[in-house]
């Protein structure tokens, strides 16, 4: 996704709980792609405080703990979350079923200063990183504050490809979120790489 926002001429921060890793792994994204003047950085945690909009893309068990930690750096921010809450039994991948519902939804709770939007649930990263070759997917975005979904809506749309869709409310982040799984579990039957493409919006 970073890669995809740089070519996009959005300027990227990374964050991590360390900065030494998010420089190393800035440098691992921008390696195949010298030449095409991408600005992503690599620089911790700082990033929550310095960006206008930041993803919120830790693994779904620390997404809200990460939060909370950061909610100053957070308040009056645009916090886009990209979580699934999953879990993998045999050959299927299974969705939890969370108190608040989904973790979008845990992390308006955790955030109350700051204006959650839940997105890209569907958007897989490997095919994302091959700069070469367009990926074509609907993004359903959903919040409970129009301005975080317009913002959100308005990042994505410049990613060539990719279609977002307005959702809904918050509360649409729960069904969202588990039919990831019904995509994950079709990925590993089926050996590919799926995403979302709905038919019968042609003409929005
Ligand atoms: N991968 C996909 O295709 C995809 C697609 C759609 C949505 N998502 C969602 O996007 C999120 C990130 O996915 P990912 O594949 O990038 O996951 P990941 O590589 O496992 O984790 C992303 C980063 O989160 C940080 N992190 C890991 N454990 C943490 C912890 N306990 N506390 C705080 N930070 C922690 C790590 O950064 P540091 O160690 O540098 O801090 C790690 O590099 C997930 O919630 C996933 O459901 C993924």
């Amino acid at each position: 996704l970073a890669l995809r926002l740089a070519e996009a001429e959005v300027s990227v921060l990374i964050g991590s709980r360390d900065p030494a890793r998010a420089a190393s792994v800035v440098g691992e994204l921008l390696e195949p792609w010298p030449d095409r003047g991408l600005e992503v950085e690599g620089v911790g945690n700082k990033a929550a405080a310095e960006a206008d909009l930041v993803v919120a893309a830790t693994p779904w068990e620390a997404a809200v703990e990460t939060a909370g930690e950061l909610a100053g750096e957070l308040r009056g921010k645009v916090v886009v979350s990209v979580a699934n809450a999953l879990v993998k039994q045999g050959r299927e991948m299974l969705a939890l079923a969370l108190p608040r519902g989904s973790v979008a939804q845990a992390l308006q709770v955790a955030l109350p200063a700051s204006k959650v939007s839940a997105a890209c649930h569907h958007l897989p990263a490997g095919p994302l990183g091959n700069l070469d070759k367009t990926v074509y997917a609907d993004v359903l975005v959903c919040s409970d504050h129009e301005d975080a979904k317009d913002a959100t809506i308005a990042l994505l749309a410049r990613i060539e490809g990719i279609r977002p869709l307005d959702a809904g409310s918050l509360a649409a982040a729960g069904p969202i979120e588990a039919f990831t799984a019904v995509l994950a579990t079709l990925n590993m039957r089926y050996k590919v790489r799926s995403t979302l493409n709905f038919a019968g919006l042609e003409d929005i």
